[in-house]
């Protein structure tokens, strides 16, 4: 029979100890109920007694929270216990996590104490514990770095004194898979009260094993895993818990093991968690990148085309995501063109492919990425109408102060010049909206990245923008040592391509007619 493992999710007390600032409890709150959404097992809400907003907040969740069990840390002392357990108490239903290192290097240096008292110490705030709750967690702080013997000790000690699960962390992220798992096997063969608790590993990525050692570890008995959202945390980050629970899934026939996870969930909770902690997610990240289900090379999307599985271990409806992408570069072959040509509704007689693909080509190699509007507009508009840049930029003046901005610009729309201004909530706002009041497009905002070319005082700006028109997104970006021009370029090159879009609408209607 299939075995359960538990998931531990750390996003709000591990992942939260890297940012840069802390999570309010609005903001805590809406990432737990995404998290309990998602199905996971345990939700460790903070770390109460470390500051006034997490014992705040874990008091608030322990009303809101119903289907996850809540946990809060607490250090081996009597006033941390305490706290979690104020928190928490309205849930009826929870958990006190409680820690204390015991590998050497921590015990003599940090603690400047010996294992003995470490020992002690750990067997009284356990049964201390268990006062409040039945269900208490006890972590070995920096156990892939302790003395096998030593760790056997602690955790038998831990167990007698009434800890029900025991953590096995791997708090530096030292550890190798092999070592982590002969670790667990050592702890499943020694120690003999081990089959009273449930073993939990807690992996950071320092190494990039976080994953693969929490894998390896379930193998040799563990049976809780503790991560976080994306990774994030302490240092280069936790046990990326979406990782975990798509490799079990995916691999589900090699493997005795399931989660509670409702999968469907997990690429909104990677977001929310994202945009909240103000972390972007890395393009190639596992699962969740933007780049994790989009396929470049021509051979590549070929074979995707015919068979989905000859390039695609997952599916990304599985997690909630629309659809698997090509990048179309110059790298695509006819048949990815062809196939975002079929997507569009365009029938394979209304155009004709061998002349698209030469243009294509052409396009890419000057362009790079290559967007479907792009293809549409090769198809249906003449050279002239694909080399003309209807907008251009005459004049720009933006002034600003903290609380308005107003721009004036003058743009060349085919033979008139426009000229208008208007204010806005910061720069990028008056400008956008000076551009509606020109153009008269509809059009909405949806991303606007800076970033700068290089790092000197003297780097160039590089806007891109997203914006939305007719249901479509259109794409644009600019380039200049003004970030402010670089962002009218920006928005004026998305006109740019959704003026052709709506020359392309007009010729099809032409050909319809003719
Ligand atoms: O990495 C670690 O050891 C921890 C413990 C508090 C569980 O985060
Ligand atoms: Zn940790």
């Amino acid at each position: 029979m299939k075995k359960q493992i538990i998931l531990l999710d750390t996003t709000l007390r591990d992942g939260e100890q890297s940012l840069k600032f802390n999570l309010n409890t609005k903001e805590k709150i809406e990432i737990a109920l995404a998290l309990e959404k998602m199905g996971i097992d345990i939700i460790e809400v903070g770390f109460p007694i470390s500051s006034p907003i997490d014992y705040q907040t874990s008091k608030e969740l322990s009303k809101i929270i119903k289907n996850s069990k809540l946990c809060g840390l607490a250090r081996c002392k009597k006033k941390d216990i305490d706290m979690v357990y104020k928190s928490l108490k309205k849930t009826g239903n929870f958990r006190i996590h409680i820690f204390l290192a015991t590998s050497p290097i921590h015990i003599i240096t940090k603690l400047k104490t010996t294992l003995n008292k470490v020992i002690e110490k750990i067997s009284f705030m356990i049964q201390y514990a268990r006062k409040y709750t039945d269900d208490v967690e006890f972590s070995c702080e920096d156990s892939s770095r302790t003395p096998i013997n030593d760790l056997c000790y602690v955790v038998q000690t831990a167990i007698n004194a009434g800890a029900t699960t025991i953590n096995i962390p791997d708090t530096v992220g030292y550890t190798f898979p092999q070592e982590y798992f002969n670790i667990i096997s050592n702890l499943k063969n020694k120690v003999n009260n081990i089959d009273k608790c449930i073993i939990s590993v807690h992996t950071h990525n320092d190494l990039g094993m976080a994953v693969g050692n929490a894998i390896t570890a379930i193998n040799a008995g563990a049976r809780q895993i503790e991560g976080t959202i994306n990774g994030i945390g302490e240092r280069a980050g936790n046990c990326a818990l979406e990782e975990i629970i798509m490799a079990l899934y995916t691999r589900k026939k090699s493997m005795d093991f399931y989660t509670n996870i409702n999968i469907h969930n997990i690429y909104y909770t990677s977001k929310l968690v994202s945009k909240i902690c103000n972390i972007p997610i890395s393009t190639n990240k596992a699962i969740v990148g933007s780049n994790a289900f989009s396929h470049s090379s021509g051979i590549h999307q070929d074979g995707i085309i015919k068979n989905r599985n000859t390039y695609e271990i997952l599916n990304p409806r599985n997690i909630g995501l629309d659809k698997t992408e090509f990048n179309l570069t110059s790298k695509s072959g006819r048949a990815a063109i062809k196939y975002h040509m079929d997507l569009m509704g365009y029938k394979k007689n209304t155009y004709d492919i061998n002349l698209l693909y030469s243009n294509f080509i052409k396009l890419a190699d000057k362009k790079g990425q290559i967007f479907n509007y792009d293809l549409e507009s090769l198809a249906f508009n003449s050279e002239k109408d694909n080399n003309t840049e209807y907008f251009t930029l005459k004049y720009f003046n933006v002034e600003s102060n903290s609380d308005i901005s107003v721009a004036t610009i003058k743009l060349k729309c085919g033979k008139l010049s426009k000229l208008e201004s208007a204010t806005g909530l910061g720069v990028v706002n008056a400008i956008y909206k000076t551009i509606i009041k020109i153009t008269n497009y509809n059009i909405k905002l949806i991303n606007y990245i800076l970033t700068a070319k290089s790092q000197t005082e003297e780097s160039i700006g590089q806007v891109n923008v997203k914006i939305k028109y007719k249901k479509k997104i259109f794409n644009g970006i600019g380039f200049s040592k003004d970030i402010i021009k670089a962002s009218v370029i920006s928005i004026i090159n998305c006109l740019n391509n959704i003026w052709r879009s709506n020359q392309v609408q007009k010729n099809i209607l032409q050909i319809n007619k003719s």
